[in-house]
């Protein structure tokens, strides 16, 4: 191991310890043998596992349908109800057993077993059915992590109802987008969240969202109540959360639906100004779950999971709604923030849980580690046995650092990739099957036909970098983009791949053992602390605040968020002084706030007279990029219209224009 300027250079492999090898789910064996057979009979493969994995209402009699590619169908003729899996299937067996520990940001701990969290679902199910909502409807859910918005997403899938989770950290504006664009009946939220010990007006945002013009398919909004703190009740539109399930019976079929029925809507970033409604299937996704569980995770039914990510995000779908529930695991869910009321919260509570499996992002593990590089060794985290991580690409020093102070060198990594659009897992290692390096997601989970190619699409050679493609349909894929199929053929099926590779916009590069590392994204997308950013989304939130005449957004590395966000803006009169550009910076991240969210907060911004821009007119981002990361520009800039502005742009860092 060595040391260059604090960047760690880090070539050990690590091999699975012998005692978790023994006991894993998958051997090496069985890894190579299921690649094989999906190499052989890739339907086959896929249908013996979706018949093995899920409970069908009506068993299916084809397993992939590419006769309208890229709009692929998975199990198309088998009925399905993806509650009844998660829930239903377990009770004979598991209706005692804890299904959720949750634990609320002030530290109360609340747990329900299968069975209490089954006659919740079917209650509040019967609740939406009374308030008029029937299958295909979609949902808004804009809720803290709680029990019951688990409840929620739940009781929409029992029912057919599609729902959308909007984190709780964006704006009234971009809730009021995704309602207007999944043209919602319902909105679920709370009168208020608690996040390090603050309380998060949810229905005041919400009361914000649903003034905007465009939102006009609402029809009434649930409240639940977490703090009982103030807010708006607009009766007859607002319903107390009580209200709704108040005399509902306990009793509520799960519907049969088709495996395609949509179950969900997430919107993420992509590389125009609008988030992409990312759709997805009942039986495909929720078998892309459930295998993660069993593989990556090395499910135990004596396991008790943790998964950090709010369900706002996909990574809180897959493995804290749905994933864990499916194969009848005993989770912990947190409402609050790793460092509050102290930053050894994360491992006080695996001390106190007995987690065994624990998956956070890299974003996490820095900033613990700056807040505490010896604190996990003061807790007993002996109960671990398994430790993930996911979102963004892991530096080697904090792999290390998790492997041995949290996993106690015996842990092992799972470092993770895969996407909104992915579902599931799709590059990582199997525990017990491969070793690791540190800062490689390893090698694809079987069935996946992940390469790196060239823009010609070839293969690229070892160590060579290239886009990140996956050459076959797998069942948990995105079906596409909600109201928007064109892009969604454009988007991941580009037509110079034949139209049927998925193009998942991250470079990556593969090498002689066959193990990928990702590099970061091919498009206008930044990653800022495992968040999914569009650089058109800050700037068309930029450009909207009446002074500003043009902005251009780029990221720079940072050493918590992996990204940090700076904003080149030319406002629409003369050139700030140094006192007025200090006032306007803070004015217009105030003013990304509001549009978007925190989390698009610029860290920087930069004011010019112009942006660096080609005769035709292009942005230069390349530029841009240099001067935000205080790099002497070494390019070419023999294209550029003004290169008299790159001087003024970087003048503040001291950039020297080569
Ligand atoms: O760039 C990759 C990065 O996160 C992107 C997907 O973001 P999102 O859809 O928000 O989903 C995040 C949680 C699944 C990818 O295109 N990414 C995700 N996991 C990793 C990663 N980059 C490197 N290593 C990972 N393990």
């Amino acid at each position: 191991m060595q040391k260059i300027d604090s960047i760690l250079i880090e070539n050990r492999i690590f091999e699975p310890d012998e005692t978790f090898r023994l006991k894993a789910n998958i051997s090496f064996a069985d890894y190579e043998e299921m690649c094989e057979q999906a190499q052989n009979d890739y339907e086959g493969f896929w249908g013996n596992l979706a018949r093995m994995h899920l409970d069908w209402d009506q068993p299916f009699t084809r397993v992939l349908n590419e006769d309208k590619a890229p709009f692929y169908r998975w199990f198309e003729d088998g009925k399905i109800n993806v509650s009844f899996n998660c829930l239903d299937r377990h009770l004979h067996e598991l209706s005692d057993k804890p299904a959720i520990i949750f634990e609320s940001d002030e530290g109360t701990v609340t747990s329900v077993t299968y069975a209490e969290l089954h006659r919740q679902v079917c209650i509040f199910a019967n609740g939406l059915k009374s308030l008029g909502l029937v299958s295909s409807d979609r949902v808004i859910i804009y809720m803290p992590m709680s029990i019951e918005v688990i409840v929620a997403m739940q009781a929409c899938a029992r029912i057919g109802l599609i729902h959308s989770v909007v984190f709780g950290g964006f704006s009234a504006k971009s809730l009021s987008e995704r309602i207007a664009d999944a043209r919602a009946k319902l909105v679920i939220t709370a009168d208020e969240g608690m996040r390090g010990g603050r309380a998060i007006p949810l229905k005041s945002t919400c009361d914000e969202a649903l003034t905007h013009a465009e939102v006009e398919s609402v029809e009434r909004v649930i409240v639940y109540r977490r703090t009982g703190g103030n807010c708006q009740f607009n009766a007859p539109r607002d319903i107390w959360w009580d209200d709704v399930i108040a005399s509902q019976s306990p009793v509520c079929e799960a519907i049969a639906l088709d495996a395609e029925h949509p179950l969900y809507i997430l919107y993420t970033s992509g590389s125009t100004g609008k988030p992409k409604g990312v759709q997805h299937s009942s039986a495909g996704y929720l078998l892309g779950a459930i295998l993660s569980m069993q593989w990556t995770f090395d499910y135990k039914p004596d396991d008790v999971f943790w998964c950090t990510a709010d369900v706002g995000w996909v990574t809180g779908h897959t493995y804290v709604a749905y994933g864990p529930l499916a194969v009848g695991a005993t989770q912990v869910m947190f409402e609050g923030t790793p460092t509050w009321p102290h930053s050894g919260r994360f491992w006080e509570m695996i001390s106190r849980h007995r987690v065994t499996v624990f998956y956070t992002a890299p974003t996490a593990i820095r900033s613990l580690i700056k807040l505490g590089p010896d604190l996990p060794l003061t807790y007993d985290l002996k109960s671990l046995r398994l430790i993930g991580t996911v979102g963004e690409p892991i530096n080697p020093e904090a792999w290390m650092w998790y492997y041995n102070k949290v996993g106690g060198g015996r842990c092992p990594v799972v470092d993770t990739w895969w996407q909104t659009e992915t579902g599931s897992h799709m590059i990582a290692p199997l525990p017990g099957a491969i070793s690791t390096k540190p800062g490689s997601c390893t090698r694809p989970l079987p069935g996946i036909m992940a390469d790196v190619v060239n823009e010609k699409g070839q293969s690229v050679e070892d160590g060579s970098g290239g886009m990140l493609v996956i050459k076959r349909p797998f069942p948990s894929q995105l079906r596409t983009l909600w109201n928007d199929p064109e892009r969604f053929c454009h988007v991941y099926f580009p037509k110079n791949f034949g139209g049927r590779w998925y193009l998942a916009g991250d470079s990556a590069h593969r090498d002689s053992d066959g193990y990928f590392w990702i590099m970061g994204r091919i498009d206008d997308v930044l990653n800022v602390s495992g968040h999914r950013l569009g650089t058109m989304e800050i700037e068309s939130a930029l450009v909207a605040h009446p002074f500003v005449a043009e902005a251009a957004v780029v990221g720079r590395e940072h050493e918590i968020k992996g990204e940090s966000i700076v904003a080149f803006v030319v406002l629409k009169g003369k050139m700030p002084d140094e006192a007025e550009a200090d006032k306007m910076a803070i004015e217009l991240s105030c003013w990304v706030t509001e549009q978007i969210g925190s989390i698009a907060r610029p860290d920087e911004i930069r004011f010019g007279e112009n942006l660096p821009k080609t005769r035709s007119g292009k942005i230069m981002r390349r530029l841009l990029r240099s001067i935000a990361r205080r790099e002497d520009i070494q390019s070419d800039i023999s294209t550029l219209e003004n290169p008299q502005i790159l001087a003024q742009l970087s003048r503040a860092s001291g950039n020297t224009i080569v």
